[in-house]
């Protein structure tokens, strides 16, 4: 096939990015991305201070721009996300223990429950443990609430959106001898074993550049797999995107049945998080790049 999307989906598979609000007027941006892939993520417009500004105040209106986006042209929707440190509203930003825990599970059941039958995946926890060797959770304000909060986190989502499935994503989890990686595996085997409901891990995949492309990548993808769950490769970037890295992220990921999906960060470098190493697979004109031939080939 001829895009991205159309050619992951006769493998089965996915191929998606992520979409700003803001950017949908831009008809350069909206045409490359309604035309190359068929999965979407909302950048920034689904997270916590977004959807739920003032404590149990929901605002859809953004988050709701992008999924009609999507579900009106035939794309599907990943969430992003559930419950993290990161992007809080101030209110939850200043809330500890039990009252913090009941917010968090209310945004969980409230959010999932608006969005019910909508989306493919949430990323239900994202970012929970620690960089560096010390395999711990990250230190948070939702992690004080007690050890058990992401399997609370995950349990609340079932019940809101049953049909979903429900992963844990997060970044420098894709080197299989990392200390974080192995951290994740262990609460995923764990989760497994007591019934705790998980379908799926998410690995963002920002990665720095072609040098440090992790050579056991397949590896961590196929142990992960083995423990029950689908691997999604949610935040694909790569610095300066690294041709021969883009393919080995795609031929590992293919080379893993339960490896459904991979996601780009953006559409156009300009539009990156990390626009000053130009991650993406289309140049800041719209055009295609070195990067996006040899991803649609390995495809
Ligand atoms: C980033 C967005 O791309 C930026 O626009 C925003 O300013 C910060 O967040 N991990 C994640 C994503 O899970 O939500 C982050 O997205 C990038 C790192």
């Amino acid at each position: 096939a001829s895009t991205l999307g159309a050619s992951a989906a006769e493998r089965g598979r996915y191929f998606g990015t992520a979409i700003a609000a803001g950017r949908l007027s831009n008809s350069q941006y909206s045409t490359i991305a309604a035309r190359e892939f068929n999965m979407i993520t909302a950048e920034n417009e689904m997270k916590w201070d977004a959807t739920e500004p003032q404590q149990g105040r929901f605002s859809y209106s953004q988050g709701d721009q992008i999924v009609n986006f999507a579900l009106s042209r035939g794309l599907k929707v990943r969430g992003h996300a559930l419950a993290w440190h990161a992007q809080q509203p101030d209110w939850a930003r200043n809330m500890s223990g039990q009252a913090l825990r009941n917010a968090m599970l209310n945004h969980v059941t409230q959010v999932a429950t608006y969005y019910r039958g909508k989306i493919h995946s949430w990323d239900v926890v994202n970012e929970a443990f620690a960089d560096g060797g010390s395999g711990a959770r990250r230190d948070s304000n939702l992690q004080r609430t007690g050890n058990d909060w992401i399997e609370a986190a995950f349990r609340a989502a079932r019940a809101a959106d049953p049909n979903a499935k429900l992963c844990y994503n997060d970044y420098n989890t894709d080197n299989w001898n990392d200390a974080k990686t192995q951290a994740v595996y262990r609460m995923v085997q764990d989760f497994k074993s007591r019934g705790v409901p998980i379908d799926c891990v998410g690995l963002q995949s920002h990665f720095t550049g072609g040098s440090n492309y992790p050579s056991n990548y397949r590896t961590t993808l196929s142990s992960f797999a083995a423990l029950g769950v689908d691997v999604q490769i949610t935040e694909l970037d790569i610095t300066n995107a690294n041709a021969t890295a883009y393919a080995n992220t795609v031929r590992d990921c293919y080379a893993v049945p339960r490896c459904n999906g991979i996601t780009v960060w953006g559409v156009r470098d300009s539009d990156s998080w990390r626009s000053n190493e130009s991650p993406l697979l289309f140049d800041g004109s719209g055009n295609k790049k070195a990067a996006y031939n040899s991803v649609l080939s390995a495809l």
